[in-house]
């Protein structure tokens, strides 16, 4: 009897469990073929309300959050998991796929890339009718990055709005630089909860900083005079200056919700921007199933150009997001300019770090120093995490942390609240010499791994080891520089292999750009110092000068695709510094690859007169995916209609892409690498956009053993613009090793121009 009971209390229980979950709602997005809608509707939003209603229970429960009508036709909503089931067999639906999260990929710049002067282009007085739509934590726009003193009336054709609500005076915040200002914060909400407003403002209002940085490094107006705290002193000013900004604010405290993202992509696209920029990312996932790859493809459609940041996972390899063919995807390099401290050692020894700090000194004589590890009651004490520093054993002193696991200027609040004087961070192997410099609230410094090492075997071996961190301000014209940021995402690009990513570095470690009132510097709750500029890092970084060299480009050629703006960036970007040898990677101190940088480093100058484009189109990348044997149904999903279908009598070839790089992925399981040798085959058309001239191929191919090129023909001659030539190239490599990755370049040139692709190949 009782065990019955017990038996049944339980599957009472679990009954009930079942019940729960079946109810649980989240968020997904509800794509719907737009041109199968019964003729009983009135329109689009009416059906979708219809088929929401159809498989809902409780007609208040399934609360439609948008309607999306431009990059994506349907809607999202909050749904039980029957209920998506339910939704995705019904009719005109194509896909119905969950919501997932998004993160932020957290004056010097101008004159790195050599366009200080005058702008850019002979047209540059156009250049205001670009505008950059930037989707990311909204802006403050009393920074001086967004005057628009000197600036055209807002175009006519302009669509966009400036949005008020709490600490954003519509009236006041846009003008004829701050064009636009818009949030999109339900699916946020619906995910986390009402949000709290005495953290962040239900408005554009950029409550973090982040979105000020990168709308600012992108198209910020010229401000003299600017420096966080004395450092990077200058007039600072983003890539196209006389591009218009306009702020969709998509990412909160707790994150970016795709819902939320596709919103502000969808008012973007219809607002009229000109150029798209993404500084966030989630993982690597297939194109139909990837928010920001679905609203990219629309909005690369409808002409617009998507730039988005390549993710800080590296520097491992495979570690990229926001991989679409059709996105323009942004690595991270360093620039000449440094932030040098001096970590000097009792003993004599002097080892160089970076700081930005900007507080008190520490007495020139050197103070007690102390690693963590050995100050500390946990295991992971080294990392200097919350509540791990013993304060009787730091109080006074310097304490050595290591990077890693938590922000770096947390871990100089978690000694200073233990009551130590000062920090020195160390790198660890996974940062290796990489140095990324911070606004710290105690006098610290950033050491590379070499001489954090050299430091904490002086502080084990010293019978009383000490030390003082002197901070020492700018330094210009570092050398090597640039250096590819060894946090920078990394290929091969693992959602397709046969498509090299990223496509670029650009300045992405220590970049000073405006900042927000309302967080300080290191955007910790404990800083309550302000400031109108802050020097940060990341591709988050690097993502917005691409944007706003996009923007130059396509102010100077108008007539121009996205894929030809990029392809012009790709092509005259460089690989080798101007001695010749090859840019290096931060990570290993060693050269870098073409994995690393993709075609190189962006070089604007050159890339206003490329020569030659390789352009692409939706059809194009519609046959991407058909080589990448999509279904009817996932095509659609990208592409939001079923009239972009697959001829079943044709062949398509992921070669056949006609992408400005190249990556030859040989395999014995595709049919490629069944013998002795291989041979890939790569078709490409290069459309004429300078002058007349005879092009000749040249391949290098020092990096890639074993290889064979053979480019037909090897001769291209234009004679106007517009014209399009085909060639067809040919990589014969003998079978080699699984894991072997090769590196190469092929050069199309007519003596002026020189239009230059990565090649990498990979054996697996
Ligand atoms: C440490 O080295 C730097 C440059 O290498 C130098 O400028 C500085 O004066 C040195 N400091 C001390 C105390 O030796
Ligand atoms: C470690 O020390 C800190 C600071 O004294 C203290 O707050 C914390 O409770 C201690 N934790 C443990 C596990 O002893
Ligand atoms: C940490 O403490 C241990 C044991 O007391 C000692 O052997 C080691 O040298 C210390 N390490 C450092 C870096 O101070
Ligand atoms: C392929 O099929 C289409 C119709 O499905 C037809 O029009 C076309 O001629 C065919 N092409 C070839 C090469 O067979």
């Amino acid at each position: 009897m009782r065990n019955i009971g017990m038996l049944r209390a339980l599957v009472l229980a679990l009954a009930v469990a079942a019940a729960a979950a079946a109810e649980k709602r989240r968020t997904y997005i509800v794509h719907m073929a737009k041109s199968a809608m019964p003729a009983e509707y009135a329109d689009h939003a009416e059906w979708y309300g219809a088929s929401l209603r159809s498989v809902s229970a409780s007609a208040s429960a399934a609360k439609m959050l948008y309607a999306y009508d431009t990059v994506l036709h349907g809607f999202s909503a909050r749904l039980t998991p029957q209920e998506a089931s339910d939704l995705a067999s019904a009719e005109g639906v194509l896909a119905v796929n969950p919501e997932a999260r998004y993160e932020l990929h957290t004056t010097r710049t101008p004159e790195f890339l050599g366009i200080a002067g005058q702008g850019l282009s002979p047209q540059s007085g156009t250049a205001g009718d670009v505008v950059v739509g930037v989707l990311d934590t909204g802006v403050w726009p009393e920074s001086k990055s967004y005057d628009d003193a000197g600036l055209a009336e807002v175009p006519a054709w302009w669509k966009g709005q400036c949005e008020a609500g709490p600490g954003f005076d519509a009236s006041a915040a846009c003008n004829r630089k701050l064009v636009g200002a818009r949030f999109f914060s339900k699916g946020y909400e619906a995910a986390m909860g009402p949000m709290d407003t005495d953290r962040e403002s239900r408005s554009p209002l950029d409550d973090d900083g982040h979105g000020t940085h990168t709308s600012s490094t992108a198209a910020g107006a010229a401000v003299p005079g600017a420096s966080l705290f004395g450092f990077a002193a200058g007039t600072a000013r983003g890539m196209a200056p006389r591009a218009r900004v306009a702020a969709y604010k998509v990412c909160w405290l707790g994150g970016c919700f795709s819902s939320d993202i596709l919103a502000g992509m969808d008012a973007a696209v219809a607002d009229g921007c000109g150029v798209l920029s993404l500084s966030l990312g989630g993982g690597a996932a297939d194109y139909s199933r990837d928010s920001v790859a679905i609203g990219a493809f629309a909005a690369t459609e409808q002409n617009v150009l998507v730039s988005c940041s390549a993710g800080n996972a590296g520097p491992g390899s495979s570690t990229l997001s926001n991989v679409a063919p059709w996105i323009t995807t942004v690595g991270a390099g360093t620039l000449d300019r440094d932030f040098p401290a001096y970590v000097v050692l009792g003993d004599g020894k002097n080892y160089t770090g970076v700081s930005l700090y900007a507080g008190k000194p520490l007495p020139s004589a050197p103070i007690p120093i102390v690693y963590a590890a050995n100050a500390s009651n946990s295991t992971a004490g080294n990392l200097c995490m919350p509540g791990t520093l013993v304060p009787e054993k730091v109080a006074g002193k310097i304490v050595v942390c290591d990077r890693g696991v938590s922000a770096r200027v947390q871990k100089g609040l978690v000694v200073r609240d233990a009551g130590g004087a000062g920090m020195v961070l160390s790198n660890t192997a996974a940062n290796g010499q990489e140095l990324v410099a911070d606004a710290h609230l105690l006098p610290a410094a950033g050491v590379g791994e070499t001489e954090g090492t050299a430091i904490k075997s002086y502080v084990a071996s010293a019978p009383n080891p000490t030390a003082t961190v002197v901070v020492a301000g700018t330094e210009v014209g570092v050398r090597p520089s640039p250096v590819v940021a060894a946090f920078s995402s990394r290929g091969p690009n693992m959602v397709t292999p046969e498509i090299l990513k990223p496509d670029m570095i650009a300045p992405g470690v220590n970049i000073l750009a405006s900042w927000t009132g309302k967080a300080g510097p290191t955007g910790l709750a404990a800083d309550t110092r302000r400031v109108g500029f802050n020097i940060i890092s990341g591709t988050s970084m690097s993502c917005p000068h691409v944007s706003g060299l996009a923007a130059l480009l396509r102010s100077a050629h108008p007539e121009w695709s996205p894929a030809a703006v990029r392809s012009a960036l790709m092509t005259t970007a460089y690989a080798s510094y101007s001695g010749g040898s090859s840019l290096l990677d931060a990570a290993t101190g060693g050269m870098a690859t073409p994995f690393d940088y993709g075609a190189g480093h962006v070089d604007p100058a050159r890339a206003l007169d490329p020569g030659l484009v390789y352009d692409l189109g939706t059809r194009d990348y519609v046959d991407f995916l058909c080589a990448l044997k999509y279904s009817s149904t996932m095509i659609a999903a990208v592409a939001r209609s079923r009239e972009y279908a697959c001829a079943e009598n044709k062949t398509y070839s992921v070669g056949a892409l006609n992408y400005p790089s190249f990556s030859v992925a040989y395999s014995t399981a595709n049919g490629d690498g069944g013998g002795d040798s291989a041979t890939v085959t790569h078709t490409r058309t290069l459309t004429n956009v300078g002058g007349a001239g005879t092009y000749k191929a040249s391949t290098s191919l020092a990096a890639a053993k074993g290889v064979a090129v053979d480019v037909e023909p090897a001769e291209l001659e234009f004679t106007s613009v517009g014209e399009k030539k085909s060639y067809t190239v040919r990589f014969t490599s003998k079978s080699q090793p699984s894991g072997t990755a090769g590196f190469g370049r092929l050069v199309w040139s007519d003596g002026k121009h020189s239009v230059a692709s990565p090649i990498a190949f990979t054996w697996t």
